[in-house]
């Protein structure tokens, strides 16, 4: 066997690969087997949709990851007055389930102007021996040839978690081998940095936390990050004169940003649900209001008291909670 994939699948990445790069400046790639399978993985900006002003609450994360991370990779100039200054190798965002992390990462990736490999382990753990070290030997290769660079593992403790004894021969190996070569990135001549996310932080392998000394804490919003993120979140939405973002933060403390999410949306679908029900099922009228318009009465809080957040959770029909 000469690669990892069978031939049509081959041609599909390598088309794939090679358009998203091409985007990106880098035309005249010479490019091997494995390289090519890691490039499909890149991202461009423009297939992106968040932005960092679509994030709520999270300013000084966004502004530290502005001149610690995104300056010194684009701009390094900058930084080399002094060997103490420099891109950091490793950055981990952790914090708990909808708080904004793979959005922050998403942002990066549409705002940084770094090449933005999104690597999922999957890609990584190929069952054949030898080959998941090459993909990794082909993901710092291309990370190389195209930085500025970051390479995004998202949910890092289920790729690097804790090593055990019960871990694949292959697994351990390629986490080594995925160590090692992060370790050979040196900060004069290597602009490449490898960021991760997880809510699950003490599940990573020590030597893996060791290598990401620039951490942020993406928390449960509080109180004024709750009302940027509502803010935001209503803001294409008609509201009506009595309705009070800053009562609405107040009601959902210890929610999460995608929480949030979930209540708007929820309450949201009340306006809507009237509209429909007063058209009494009158289907023209429906098609009508496609071309003619249609207006929905302004959002209240008490849709939000309609769906008070036992909709944001709904029961998983057929799977036993025990
Ligand atoms: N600070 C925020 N501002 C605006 N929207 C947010 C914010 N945090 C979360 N959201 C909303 O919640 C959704 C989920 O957020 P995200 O995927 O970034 O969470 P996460 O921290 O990566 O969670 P997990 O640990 O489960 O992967 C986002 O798509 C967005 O709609
Ligand atoms: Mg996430």
């Amino acid at each position: 066997m000469d690669g990892v994939l069978p031939g049509n699948e081959r041609k599909e990445v390598k088309a794939k690969s090679l358009k998203a790069l091409e985007k990106l400046g880098h035309k005249d790639l010479q490019l091997d087997e494995y390289e090519k399978q890691i490039a499909s993985e890149v991202i461009h900006p423009d297939d992106i949709d968040v932005r960092f002003t679509d994030i709520g609450g999270l300013e000084p994360i966004i502004a530290s990851l502005r001149e610690s991370v995104i300056y010194p990779l684009v701009y390094p100039h900058l930084f080399t007055s002094s060997s103490l200054l420099g891109a950091p190798k490793g950055v981990l965002l952790f914090g708990p389930p909808g708080c904004g992390k793979t959005m922050l990462a998403k942002a990066l990736a549409k705002e940084s102007g770094a090449t933005f490999i999104n690597i999922a382990a999957s890609v990584l753990t190929n069952k054949w021996y030898g080959e998941s070290n090459k993909l990794v030997a082909a993901l710092f290769s291309l990370a190389r040839k195209t930085q500025p660079s970051i390479v995004f593992i998202d949910e890092i403790d289920s790729f690097l978690r804790e090593r055990t004894k019960g871990d694949h021969e292959v697994t351990g190996m390629m986490k080594a081998e995925f160590m090692t070569l992060w370790d050979g990135l040196t900060s004069s001549t290597d602009r490449i940095l490898v960021l991760g996310a997880t809510n699950r932080p003490n599940d990573i392998d020590s030597a893996i936390l060791r290598r990401m000394p620039k951490r942020f804490s993406v928390g449960l919003p509080d109180l004024e990050q709750r009302q940027k993120i509502l803010n935001l979140m209503l803001k294409d939405t008609e509201l009506d004169k009595s309705f009070s973002i800053s009562t609405l933060a107040q009601q959902f403390d210890g929610l999460s940003g995608s929480e949030l999410k979930e209540l708007c949306r929820n309450a949201a679908m009340q306006p809507m649900r009237e509209f429909i029900r007063e058209s009494g099922d009158d289907h023209e009228m429906l098609a009508r209001s496609q071309e003619e318009g249609f207006k929905l009465r302004p959002l209240t809080l008490e849709d939000f008291s309609q769906s008070d957040g036992t909709d944001a959770l709904p029961p998983l029909d057929g799977v036993p909670l025990d």
